[in-house]
């Protein structure tokens, strides 16, 4: 991907591979300025790449919107909607009428930590909540793929633990492929199945690790010495990476 810019052409990535089964949970995790959300855009359509494609499923869906459900880094929820009309969104943009996506939406609402909210409006939202609610959203767009942009990189330490069990209680409940963006290396390992670590200029990946720990996963497995060796591998290629790009600017 290159950008054109004022200053000149500009290469945001490097040609990379990433091949993700059905069903996966992998994390991509980078120094920032190494385009994570730049490959997000690519695959969710918003961004045509200057070269290369984009498969989902078997088709070329490069440059197509609405085949994967995107959370972007910021959380967008509309102030001016209540919450049960947030999370249809996505649902209303596909056509489905709105008393049948509200009927659809409701029930999960409930069962996953916002009864009681469905008809306030997000000013109201804890952060915990806030994120819960844009999650829903892009769940509910329906597809089998989604896409998570740090979506827990404001929230406190506590809160963040409990998203992470409640986000792997919506991905085993609705078998989703996850692709989660993180700077916290030991949320990547604890949720994935794999960890993509890119570095920068250009934005590149530099190694694929993969996390064969057993699930369901409690908590102490990261006091466990698979768990460090996985975080000190991270670590060391973050540095590096982290590094070269400090060069780079002096
Ligand atoms: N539309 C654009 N035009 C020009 N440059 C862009 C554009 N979008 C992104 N970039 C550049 O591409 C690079 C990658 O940006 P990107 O937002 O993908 O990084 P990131 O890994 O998501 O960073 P962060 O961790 O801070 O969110 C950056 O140098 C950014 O300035
Ligand atoms: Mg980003």
């Amino acid at each position: 991907m290159t950008f054109a810019t004022p200053a000149g052409s500009f290469q945001a990535l490097a040609p990379l591979t990433l091949s993700i089964p059905p069903g996966r949970f992998v994390s991509l995790i980078g120094p920032s300025g190494c385009g994570k959300s730049t490959v997000f855009n690519i695959v969710a359509g918003l961004l045509r790449p200057t070269a290369g494609r984009v498969f989902i499923d078997g088709d070329d869906a490069t440059g197509t919107i609405g085949r994967v459900g995107y959370m972007l880094q910021k959380d967008l929820l509309l102030p001016w909607r209540t919450v049960v009309d947030n999370v249809i969104l996505g649902m209303e943009i596909q056509g489905v009428p709105l008393r049948q996506a509200r009927q659809r939406a409701l029930p999960l609402l409930r069962r996953y930590g916002l009864g009681g909210f469905e008809h306030v409006h997000p000013n109201a939202l804890s952060g915990g909540m806030r994120q819960r609610a844009a999650l829903l959203r892009t769940l509910l767009f329906d597809t089998d793929v989604m896409l998570l942009d740090e979506p827990f990189g404001a929230l406190d330490a506590q809160t963040k633990l409990h998203m992470q069990e409640w986000l792997l209680q919506l991905w085993s409940d609705f078998a989703k492929t996850v692709v989660f963006v993180t700077h916290d290396v030991e949320e990547a390992i604890y949720l994935s199945d794999e960890i993509y670590v890119m570095a920068t200029r250009p934005g590149r990946l530099v190694e694929t690790i993969p996390v064969p720990i057993a699930r369901p996963r409690q908590r102490r497995v990261s006091l466990t010495r698979e768990f460090i060796d996985i975080k000190e591998r991270c670590m060391q290629l973050l540095t590096a990476a982290h590094n070269a790009a400090l060069e780079e600017a002096a």
